[in-house]
C-alpha cells in the first residue's frame, strides 16, 4: 500500500480553503499534517475545518518532522522567500502561480530543488483538464488542418482594493495573477519556443496605481504561428481560448477554471457549421494534486524547465510592454526577437 504524503500549508489562502484543502479529503495519497498561519486564531479555525493541526508562523511548520512537502498560496512576492526556505527544510514544494515573479528566482529554486532530491511545483491546474487533451486530439486528427494562430483570453472582475493583486510589494498585477495563463495555453498547444513580439500594459486611472490591471501580448513561435493573448482584473469574466486552422476552429470556454462537476463544451466549426462536442467533468484540482504526489512517490525531481521558461514569457511581455504614461501603454515592437534558451514540450 501507498504511504499517503504529509502535507502541510503555509497560510490559511482563500485559495486552499475554498479549492485545495476540500480536494484533499479521502485522498489515500495524501495527509494532510498542518496547516500555518500568522494569525493562531485563522490557523485553528482552518485546522479544525480540516482536521489537522494549527500552526503559528510558517517557519514553524517547516520545523516539523510530521510535514513531507508544503503547499505555498502565499502573495507572488513572497513565494522566493518561503519556497527557498522549505526547499532548505526537505520539503517538496507544490507552490501557486506564478512560482516567483522573477526568472532569476525561479531557475534559482529549481535547481535548489533538484540538488536536493526534491518535487517543486507551480500550481497552474488547468493542464491537467481532460478537455485541453481533447483539443489537442482533434488537432493531431487533423480536424481544424494546419494551426494558423491562438487566441486566449482571462479577465476577471475588479476584486476588493485591499488584494494581494492591487499590491505591488506582493507581487500583483494582472500580469502576474492571470496573464500566465493564456501563456500557459500558448505554450500547451504551440510548445514553449516562442517570441514575444508586442505586449501592452494599462494600469488603473489614477496616476499613481502601482500595478498593471490588463494586457495583451503577441507571440509568435519560429513557423509563424500566432498567438494574441489577453488579461485583466477589470472583467468581464472570461476565461476562453480559439485555436484557428486551415479547414476549421476550435473553441473552448470555461477553459482556466472549470470546476469539478462542469460538462466541458468544446466547439469546432469548419465550412460546413459548427459542432458542439460535450465531454464529461474532469477535476483538475485533483488531478494537479494527484500528479505532484505522483512526482513525490516516484522521486521525479528533475529541474522543471517549464516553469523557467514560462517565467522568461511573462518577464519579456513586461519588458515589451515598456510603460510610456499613466494609463496609457503603447504597444511595442522590437527591432528583432530575442534568441530563445529553454525549450519543453509544453
Ligand atoms: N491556481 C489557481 O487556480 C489559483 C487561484 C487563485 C489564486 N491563486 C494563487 O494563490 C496565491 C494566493 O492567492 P489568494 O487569492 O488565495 O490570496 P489570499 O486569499 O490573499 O491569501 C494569501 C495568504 O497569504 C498570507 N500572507 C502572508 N503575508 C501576507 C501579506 N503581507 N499580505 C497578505 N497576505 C499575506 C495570508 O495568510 P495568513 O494570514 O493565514 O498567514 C493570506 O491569507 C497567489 O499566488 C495566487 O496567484 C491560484
Amino acid at each position: 500500500m501507498m504511504s499517503a504524503v504529509r502535507l502541510g500549508v503555509l497560510s490559511g489562502a482563500d485559495i486552499a480553503v475554498r479549492r485545495i484543502l476540500p480536494a484533499l479529503r479521502d485522498r489515500p495519497d495524501v495527509r494532510l499534517a498542518a496547516v500555518a498561519s500568522r494569525d493562531p486564531a485563522k490557523a485553528r479555525r482552518v485546522a479544525d475545518a480540516f482536521g489537522c493541526a494549527a500552526v503559528t508562523g510558517y517557519e514553524k511548520l517547516l520545523e516539523r518532522d510530521d510535514v513531507d512537502a508544503v503547499y505555498v498560496p502565499l502573495p507572488p512576492g513572497l513565494h522566493t522567500e518561503w519556497v527557498s526556505r522549505a526547499l532548505a527544510a526537505g520539503k517538496h514544494v507544490l507552490v501557486e502561480k506564478p512560482a516567483t515573479v522573477s526568472v532569476t528566482d525561479t531557475a534559482r529554486l529549481t535547481l535548489q530543488a533538484a540538488a536536493r532530491g526534491l518535487v517543486l511545483r507551480e500550481n497552474y491546474m488547468f493542464p491537467h483538464h481532460a478537455q485541453h487533451r481533447a483539443v489537442r486530439d482533434l488537432i493531431s486528427r487533423g480536424e481544424i488542418g494546419r494551426v494558423r494562430s491562438l487566441t486566449a483570453t482571462f479577465t476577471i472582475p475588479p476584486r476588493d482594493p485591499a488584494d494581494i493583486r492591487y499590491q505591488a510589494a506582493l507581487g500583483g498585477g494582472a500580469l502576474f495573477d492571470l496573464g500566465g495563463y493564456p501563456v500557459r495555453v500558448a505554450r500547451y498547444f504551440l510548445g514553449s519556443n516562442l517570441t514575444v513580439l508586442a505586449a501592452g500594459l494599462r494600469t488603473g486611472a489614477a496616476a499613481d496605481d502601482p500595478v498593471d490591471v490588463a494586457g495583451h501580448a503577441v507571440l509568435c513561435t519560429t513557423d509563424g504561428v500566432l498567438a494574441h493573448l489577453t488579461f485583466g482584473l477589470d472583467g468581464p469574466y472570461r476565461s476562453e481560448y480559439r485555436i484557428a486552422g486551415s479547414r476549421g476552429d476550435i473553441e473552448v470556454n470555461r477553459a482556466f477554471t472549470p470546476p469539478a462537476d462542469h460538462p466541458p463544451e468544446i466547439t469546432v466549426t469548419r465550412s460546413g457549421g459548427s459542432e458542439r462536442l460535450v465531454l464529461p467533468p474532469d477535476d483538475q484540482v485533483g488531478n494537479a494534486l494527484g500528479a505532484f504526489l505522483r512526482a513525490i512517490r516516484e522521486g521525479d525531481s528533475h529541474p522543471d524547465a517549464g516553469i523557467v521558461r514560462q517565467a522568461q514569457l511573462v518577464e519579456e511581455i513586461r519588458r515589451r510592454a515598456c510603460p510610456a504614461q499613466p494609463a496609457v501603454r503603447s504597444l511595442t515592437r522590437p527591432a528583432a526577437a530575442p534568441p530563445v534558451r529553454w525549450a519543453d514540450p509544453g
